[in-house]
């Protein structure tokens, strides 16, 4: 109860924009985006599987449906739903989706605009 409690308070600060961290974020970039091995390079260096590319699309889904700490959040479904369709296109064996993968990905420009200092 008490952790629920907390937890409802964080969201509430996160979506009035205090900037602060989105654990469902944070996770996904933990999981699939950080070094150079993760899910996410395999994938947008045509490295992975479709099977890889699915579990990928997963990960982002997530993202696309969760609140950036920062910044506005029309910013953030563009950047989300770009990457989302570029990682279904892989999926499905379409390698045209790996230049967009690459660019829909692409770590500073998303973090400048989304993630708090
Ligand atoms: C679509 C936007 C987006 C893209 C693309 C993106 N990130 Fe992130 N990343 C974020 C946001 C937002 C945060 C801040 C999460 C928070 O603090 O709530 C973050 C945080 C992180 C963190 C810190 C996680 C933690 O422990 O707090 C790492 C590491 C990271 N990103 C790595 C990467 C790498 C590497 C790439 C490129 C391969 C990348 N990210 C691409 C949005 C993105």
């Amino acid at each position: 109860m008490k952790k629920a409690t907390l937890l409802a308070i964080a969201s509430l600060l996160t979506s009035t924009g205090l900037g602060l961290a989105n654990p469902a974020i944070e996770s996904v970039m933990k999981e699939a985006f950080k070094g150079d091995t993760s899910l996410y390079k395999k994938v947008a260096t045509g490295k992975g599987t479709e099977a890889d590319a699915k579990r990928l699309a997963g990960y982002v889904k997530t993202l696309t449906t969760n609140e950036p700490p920062k910044g506005e959040k029309a910013s953030w479904d563009k950047k989300t739903g770009e990457l989302l369709a570029a990682v279904e296109m892989l999926a499905k064996g379409n390698k045209q989706g790996m230049m967009a993968a690459q660019k829909a990905g692409n770590c500073r420009s998303c973090h400048t605009a989304h993630k708090p200092d």
